[in-house]
C-alpha cells in the first residue's frame, strides 16, 4: 500500500480557493463513544482531546484560516457535577500539555463564551496561551467554552442598545455587520462548514447567527473516532457542494 508522501497531496484535488475558510466543530458522542466500550462516560472525553489535536495539526497542514471547537455549551452545566469538575480538569490540562504545540505551530488561540462560571484555574490557563499565541499569523484555534448562541446574540443586544442609550450610535446604524461585530467571533471568517460527530442532526445552540449559510456535514462517527481522513473527507464534499446563498448557479 502506497502512503501519500504529504496531506497536502491527499488533498491535491481541491485548490486552496475550495477549501473552507472557516470549519465550526460540534465535538459530539464522548459519551457514547465510552459506554459502547464497557468504559466511564469521562474516558471517552479523554480520548476526544486527541481528535482535537489531529484537527488542528490538519488545519494547520492545509492553512484553514479558523477552526472553531465546541467544548462546553451554556447547557451542558446541567450534568453531573463529577463529569463538570473533569471536563474542567482536562481542559486546564490540555491547555497546559498543548501551549508547546499550539505555539509551535503558529496557531492562534481563541475563545468564545462566558468567562464567568469558568474555575480560575481554566482561566489563568487560557490568558496564558491567548498572550502567549496573540501575534501568531497561523490558523485561529477557537475554543467555545461556555458558549451558547442565545447567550452570545442576547448579549450582543445589550451591548448595541447600551450605546444606543448613550447615544454612540443611532437605530439606523443597526445593520447585520454592526450585529456581527458585537458577537463573540466579530473578526473570524463566515462559516463554510459545520461538522457534527455523533449522528445527530441538530445544531446544539452552536453559532445560531454564524451558521446561516454553512455547510453541513455530519458522521455517525463519534468524536474520540474522528480521523484525519474522515476530516478530509469532509472537507472535499464540501469543496463539491454547489453552494448558492439564496441565489441561482453561476451558469444557470
Ligand atoms: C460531547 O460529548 C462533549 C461535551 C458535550 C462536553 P458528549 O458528552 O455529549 O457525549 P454523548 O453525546 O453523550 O455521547
Ligand atoms: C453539543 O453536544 C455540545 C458540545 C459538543 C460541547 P450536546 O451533547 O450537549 O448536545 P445535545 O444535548 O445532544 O443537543
Ligand atoms: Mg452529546
Amino acid at each position: 500500500m502506497t502512503k501519500p508522501s504529504s496531506l497536502a497531496d491527499t488533498l491535491s484535488d481541491v485548490p486552496p480557493a475550495d477549501r473552507p475558510a472557516h470549519i465550526a466543530i460540534i465535538m459530539d458522542g464522548n459519551g457514547r463513544w465510552a459506554q459502547a466500550r464497557g468504559l466511564p462516560r469521562i474516558e471517552g472525553h479523554r480520548r476526544g482531546v486527541e481528535s482535537v489535536r489531529v484537527v488542528s495539526e490538519t488545519c494547520t497542514e492545509l492553512g484553514i484560516e479558523a477552526v472553531t471547537l465546541y467544548c462546553l455549551s451554556s447547557e451542558n452545566w446541567k450534568r453531573p457535577q463529577a463529569e463538570l469538575d473533569f471536563l474542567m480538569q482536562l481542559l486546564e490540562q490540555y491547555l497546559v500539555e498543548e501551549r508547546k504545540t499550539i505555539l509551535d505551530q503558529g496557531l492562534k488561540l481563541q475563545v468564545i463564551g462566558r468567562r464567568d462560571r469558568l474555575p480560575p484555574g481554566v482561566i489563568a490557563e487560557m490568558e496564558k496561551t491567548l498572550e502567549l499565541s496573540k501575534d501568531n499569523s497561523g490558523t485561529k484555534l477557537v475554543l467555545a467554552i461556555d458558549y451558547g448562541g442565545r447567550d452570545e446574540i442576547t448579549r450582543a443586544v445589550r451591548l448595541i442598545s447600551q450605546d444606543l442609550a448613550d447615544g454612540k450610535i443611532s437605530q439606523s446604524q443597526i445593520t447585520e455587520e454592526l450585529v456581527s461585530s458585537r458577537l463573540y467571533t466579530a473578526g473570524l471568517p463566515e462559516i463554510d462548514l459545520m461538522i457534527r460527530t455523533g449522528g445527530d442532526l441538530r445544531v446544539s445552540n452552536f453559532l445560531l447567527w454564524q451558521l446561516s449559510y454553512a455547510e453541513l456535514w455530519v458522521t455517525e462517527k463519534c468524536w474520540p473516532d474522528f480521523s484525519r481522513d474522515e476530516f478530509l473527507k469532509a472537507i472535499r464534499e464540501f469543496a463539491n457542494r454547489q453552494r448558492r446563498f439564496g441565489g441561482l448557479n453561476v451558469n444557470e
